[in-house]
């Protein structure tokens, strides 16, 4: 395909990356994943994106950092006992391929399809792509339809680690209601305001907010979602931090995940389209 100048081919270790730069910023997608690894906008030129300094780049591994796609369930919500499945589906460790991009006044857009949507413990005839768009905000979205003939379960995630530059003079604003603590057995809390952290933090909120933000001393950074039923919000403090093998001891303390979600027992439709989208600014 050919290329418009805004996307120029790049790699970090063994995987293959498209580099988006126009007048908006720059941003690199690895295409193992089809995982967004950083986002520059050209106003201020700040990083939005964490990427794990230990980040393992080897085409099997899962990438710590960035934007993973979980998909088609997220965490272990597989609705299977099987304790081999992996965590956050499959995709997140899949070649993609670039199926089509574009660039006019408004920005850059590629589209990436996936190597397989079926696998261990998800056989469904669906289809599913994702569309990067570097314009004013970088615009992400995760497409999904159902193409055969009876509903089929999905939850995913767009499972984004922000760059903070310090986890504990930082907050998030804009989430209200309540949520489940995968640290407390899933049991339901409120959820705090201010929202600031001092502990590891595992949570999914069932408050499908729009708008959030996240203020920390470094700057500002707006998260948009739509297509979402839920929030994640995920820091591992430092004991698991220290116990991953792509992850430094003191990591946890410039990243905050804030992950775009459908969790649940959710039930895509024969026909139905469900498009998951986080927009960073
Ligand atoms: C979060 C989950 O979304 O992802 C956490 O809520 C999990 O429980 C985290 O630890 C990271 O998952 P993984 O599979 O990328 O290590």
């Amino acid at each position: 395909m050919q290329l418009p100048s805004s996307i120029t081919q790049a790699s970090r270790g063994s995987l293959d990356t498209l580099v988006l730069s126009n007048a908006f910023g720059r941003c690199e997608i690895s295409l193992f994943g089809a995982h967004v690894l950083s986002y520059v906008p050209q106003s201020d030129q700040r990083e939005r994106l964490w990427l794990s300094q230990s980040a393992i780049f080897d085409g099997i591994s899962a990438i710590r950092g960035g934007v993973p796609v979980c998909w088609p369930w997220f965490s272990d919500n597989h609705g299977n006992r099987q304790e081999d499945l992996p965590s956050h589906g499959y995709v997140r460790k899949q070649q993609w391929t670039l199926n089509d991009c574009k660039d006019d006044d408004n920005g850059t857009a590629v589209t990436l399809v996936p190597q397989s949507v079926q696998g261990p413990g998800f056989d469904y005839a669906a289809q599913l792509k994702i569309v990067v768009h570097l314009g004013e905000q970088l615009s992400i979205t995760l497409v999904t339809r159902n193409l055969g003939s009876e509903p089929f379960p999905l939850s995913c995630a767009l499972h984004t680690y922000f760059a903070v530059e310090d986890i504990q003079r930082s907050e998030l604003i804009g989430l209200k209601g309540e949520y489940l603590d995968k640290t407390r057995g899933f049991d339901t809390f409120s959820t705090p305001s201010p929202y600031r952290f001092t502990m590891e933090t595992d949570r999914i909120h069932l408050d499908a907010a729009e708008h959030l933000t996240i203020q920390h001393p470094g700057g500002v950074t707006e998260v948009d979602s739509s297509g979402h039923n839920s929030i994640v919000v995920w820091n591992p403090w430092q004991d698991k931090a220290t116990a991953m093998a792509d992850m430094r001891e003191d990591g946890y303390l410039t990243m905050l995940c804030v992950e775009t979600a459908v969790t649940g027992d959710v039930s895509l439709a024969p026909g139905q389209t469900l498009a998951l989208q986080q927009r960073i600014g």
